[in-house]
């Protein structure tokens, strides 16, 4: 059952796909008794109070730090650029307000709003939730659910399919901000070929462009650019440059005066051009949420897609700003107050806290406008669906330009919604094992909120990684629907050929591609069925208490648990099996180990080299033989390995990962297996 109470006037942001489902409007939760009606209380302009049982479990809001289950800290709605996050972070690069209580009564909370938003999930008050908008105009929609899974599956088919990729984007990517020419992108691609190193995609970060400038490239460091494509496709390769938000402000560069002409670009108040810096300096922000405007930008894209591209990752779209001029300005002169003075503790820190609140500047995302639907709207109040809409754009745009054909893309910011449009990666992190751990506990949240396609960057954006770091990652990245390994400039080099231990990077990433039949296959069922890809314990088992408390174990589609290791140094560690299951260890000669465990705690071995996984009773695993890349992998000839005695049935869901004809029935068959056997799929 899903309830709406509506609050003052929202602005829309079109979260919603099927307002239908929510066939209870209420007026307010005055005199409504039982059920979720005895947890919530709403005490208006103030904030809406839900009380927590000892036992109970919070889950969702999508990305954010800190734990699958979410109490205890207090998590803000306020997309923001923070590559140095950590525990204490409050936002990160998206805002997906949904969340689910899960313990004697389970329900389900989405507050359908813009703006900033804090959820003070047992902060301030251990038993109580608190969630306090910054302004009361929002729709706020409850569900009510035997099971957490049902209410997110109710959430999920209310606001929309998630977005679906093309297969290749199931491959193997290698970034790096970045790669600077052509000839660099080719030694890239040859060390992994002649390595035996699996890889479908490189990635092209900013240096691709021509200073920077959105929709053009660098013809000296990538002359010949369509060729080059061509060049990289036949070794199936595919090429997926960045494109940022901010345009730059420059007489003679034709995006930048085609939209100041046609008056695409915010504004502020006055109605001047709102200028601030990013990458190439001084630049303006193409407004996404006038539908023209979205329409313009989208046919941008059109430029690299004409090339032959055929995958995009949008950036710095919360919007990322360094600096605007206005701001630059005060703080000049404020620092020019500092000059020869005895600086104290006050100054000083003054000082600095001047300096490094240049970026990203509140009072920056206060002064500047949107026309959306017809309404002048200032931007701090759609803050959090700027990158959205900027995905909207280019995802619209596809569908107008290459209706047949899927196109990769995904985006740093974000917001609920936005997952029909592209999936998204989880923005700067580091190079550190606890980033490892957020990015596990990310994903179920992520895939609560329709963002199913999704990875971190593996190995660590920031901060130099370590051998032992990057290899764990990778036991758990070959799982993540988006597998891409990414690092800033000036850290330490970490494509996978640079390590020593080459052999063992070749044996987790090969597997990746054994495993394909059966990742692709469940990243689509759970697709199209508003199901989740990854899942907590919990949600599968919810009469188990151990299973709630699990944070670092994750199931991957029917069939399988993992339980990765993130620990520096740990030859191994303690699962949790919630029934019996079979343990797989794949060995560092490439072969597979299996042995029963009973449910309960175990110790399990894993070397660093050594990758383990757990197949569930009564389920399949279908495996391929493998490839270099998605297109040599064969989908249909399959060993298929299980647990359990007498027939096993597996839904195989199998397209040719590239046309939009997703819901065809043709694609479904279904595998009936006894025992582990080699197998061709109808
Ligand atoms: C910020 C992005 O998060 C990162 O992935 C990228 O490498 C840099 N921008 C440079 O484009």
């Amino acid at each position: 059952m899903i309830y709406r109470i509506r609050f003052g006037a929202m602005i829309e942001t079109d979260a919603v796909m099927r307002p239908e489902m929510a066939a209870k409007l209420l007026q307010g939760l005055d005199g409504k008794k039982g059920g979720l009606f005895d947890c919530i209380q709403i005490r208006k302009e103030e904030a809406i109070y839900c009380r927590l049982d000892r036992k109970d479990a919070v889950y969702g809001l999508g990305e954010q730090v800190r734990g699958i289950n979410k109490r205890g800290w207090i998590y803000n709605s306020d997309n923001s650029d923070n590559p140095h996050h950590h525990e204490d972070t409050t936002s990160l690069y998206g805002s997906h307000n949904f969340l689910v209580i899960a313990g004697e009564k389970n329900y389900g909370i989405f507050l359908d709003y813009a703006g900033k938003v804090a959820f003070d999930v047992g902060y301030t008050e251990q038993d109580m939730l608190l969630i306090r908008p910054e302004d009361w105009n929002f729709d706020l929609y409850l569900f009510e659910g035997d099971s957490v899974k049902e209410i997110v599956r109710d959430f999920r088919r209310m606001t929309g399919r998630c977005y679906i990729p093309p297969k290749w984007a199931f491959g193997y990517g290698q970034s790096r901000w970045s790669y600077y020419s052509a000839d660099e992108v080719r030694q890239i691609v040859k060390k992994h070929r002649e390595n035996n190193l699996p890889l479908d995609a490189v990635y092209l970060d900013i240096d691709y462009m021509d200073n920077y400038k959105d929709f053009t490239v660098n013809g000296e460091a990538f002359p010949e650019f369509a060729e080059f494509v061509r060049e990289m496709k036949r070794q199936h390769i595919h090429l997926v440059p960045i494109i940022d938000a901010g345009i730059k402000k420059e007489d003679g560069y034709s995006v930048y005066e085609e939209g100041k002409e046609k008056g695409y670009f915010c504004k502020k108040e006055d109605g001047s051009e709102f200028v601030a810096a990013v990458w190439p300096g001084h630049a303006v922000f193409p407004d996404f949420f006038h539908e023209e405007a979205r329409e313009w930008f989208g046919n941008q894209y059109d430029y690299l897609l004409k090339q032959g591209i055929d995958g995009f990752w949008n950036d710095m779209n919360e919007p990322a700003i360094f600096y605007s001029e206005e701001r630059l300005l005060q703080v000049f002169e404020k620092l020019e107050s500092f000059k020869g003075k005895n600086l104290g503790m006050d100054d000083y820190f003054g000082m600095l806290d001047l300096v490094n609140g240049l970026s990203n500047n509140r009072e920056d995302y206060e002064s500047f406008y949107h026309d959306y639907r017809g309404r002048k709207i200032r931007h701090d109040k759609v803050h959090n669906l700027f990158g959205a809409f900027m995905t909207r754009a280019a995802s619209e745009a596809f569908e107008r330009l290459q209706p047949e054909k899927r196109i990769l893309m995904f985006s740093r910011s974000s917001a609920t919604g936005a997952h029909r449009y592209g999936g998204i990666w989880q923005g700067d992190n580091k190079s550190w094992w606890s980033h490892l751990r957020l990015n596990i506990r990310m994903c179920p949240s992520l895939n609560m909120c329709g963002f199913l396609y999704t990875g971190a960057d593996l190995g660590g954006f920031g901060s130099n990684t370590t051998e032992d770091l990057m290899l764990r990652w990778m036991e758990f990245g070959i799982f993540t629907p988006l597998m891409r390994n990414h690092s800033a400039a000036g850290t330490r080099c970490q494509e996978i050929y640079q390590f020593k231990n080459l052999d063992a990077f070749r044996n987790i990433l090969q597997f990746r591609y054994r495993l394909l039949p059966y990742l692709y296959s469940e990243f689509m069922k759970a697709a199209l069925a508003d199901e989740m890809y990854f899942q907590p314990l919990a949600f599968e088992y919810p009469e188990d208490d151990m299973a709630s408390q699990v944070e670092d174990q994750l199931l991957v589609g029917e069939s399988l648990m993992i339980a990765p290791v993130c620990e520096q140094n740990a030859r191994g560690r303690y699962v949790y099996l919630p029934e019996e299951m079979k343990m797989y260890r794949l060995k560092q000669n490439g072969e597979l180990e299996s042995g029963i465990l009973s449910a309960g705690h175990q110790y399990v071995a894993a070397e660093l080299e050594e990758l383990i996984f757990f197949l569930r009773k009564g389920h399949a695993l279908p495996l391929a033989a493998g490839g270099n890349c998605v297109e040599e992998v064969d989908f249909d000839h399959l060993t298929v390995l299980t647990f359990g005695d007498g027939e096993i049935s597996y839904r195989y869901y199998r397209d040719d990962g590239e046309s939009r004809d997703y819901d065809n029935p043709d694609h479904i068959s279904v595998l009936h297996v006894k025992g582990d056997c080699e197998m061709t799929a109808e």
